[in-house]
């Protein structure tokens, strides 16, 4: 296994891609703990992956507050003792068009997406840089890379700015050997794009040369190579996970 003995922290891993990625380190023999603002769903998640006697735990957190991150560190610390992977997953989508967006929004968005991920990586990394093999990925999206198709403005610019964050981290952690790189998923098959039209959905399709829309394993396969030993020289990385979507 390609994971044992390593400990993670997957933000949003009570469903979609976050869960895909926890259940997919954990398999490959890590402790993971899973965070979520959905306590319910974050716990019978972690219960059902127990039960295949994976070392997985359900923590609460409502990653838009900056105290409650800090205590999902420590919650993770206290069970682990120590952390090697930070995966910042947890993100919510806005489609509002541009002449529709509110102040409200743009802050909520810019605040789940991306003030999160700063301060989940300040709260983790005097624990990551004890760590042999430290890794943080942050979920970001073709959104980011591109603007975005169906994509509102806030989010657009909440996975841009993860963007910049994941390369001004990636240069000032590598004297600590902590890598940092970006996932940018395509469109994948999770709730998330629920709330478009499946005329939405066919137009995005139509954009993607390898003809299909992206599964919550391509993202974890994704990860996993990201957080593995095999990665430790690859800092800094915008890795495109998009059929093709985007090309840059
Ligand atoms: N699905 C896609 O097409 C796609 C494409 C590009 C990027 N992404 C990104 O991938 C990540 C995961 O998306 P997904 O498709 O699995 O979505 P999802 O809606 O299926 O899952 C998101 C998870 O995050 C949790 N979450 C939301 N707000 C939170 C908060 N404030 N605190 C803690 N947890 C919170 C939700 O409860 C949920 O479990 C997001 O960052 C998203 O922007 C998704």
């Amino acid at each position: 296994m390609t994971h044992s003995g390593k400990r993670a922290i997957v933000t949003g891993a009570a469903g979609g891609i976050g869960l895909g990625i926890a259940s997919r380190l954990a398999r490959e023999g890590a402790s993971v703990a899973l965070c979520d603002l959905n306590e319910r769903k974050a716990a019978e998640e972690a219960g059902q992956l127990q039960k295949e006697g994976l070392d997985v735990f359900a923590l609460v957190v409502d990653v838009s507050k900056i105290d409650e991150i800090r205590k999902m560190t420590e919650q993770a610390i206290e069970r682990f003792g120590g952390l090697d992977i930070l995966v910042n997953n947890a993100g919510i989508l806005d489609s509002s068009s541009i002449l529709d967006m509110t102040e409200e929004t743009w802050d909520r968005v810019l605040t789940v997406n991306l003030k999160s991920v700063f301060f989940a990586c300040q709260a983790a990394i005097p624990y990551l840089k004890k760590s042999d093999s430290a890794r943080i990925v942050n979920v970001s999206s073709l959104a980011g890379r591109m603007g975005g198709y169906e994509t509102g403005l806030s989010y657009s610019a909440s996975k841009g700015g993860i963007l910049s964050l994941t390369m001004g981290m990636a240069r000032q952690l590598a004297p600590f050997r902590i890598t940092v790189n970006a996932l940018c998923p395509g469109t994948t098959e999770s709730d998330i794009i629920r709330q478009w039209s499946t005329g939405q959905i066919e137009s995005l399709k139509a954009k993607i040369p390898l003809g299909r829309l992206g599964s919550i394993a391509d993202m974890a396969a994704a990860v996993a190579f990201l957080t593995g030993d095999e990665a430790g020289f690859i800092t800094g990385l915008f890795l495109d996970v998009n059929g093709g979507m985007y090309m840059g």
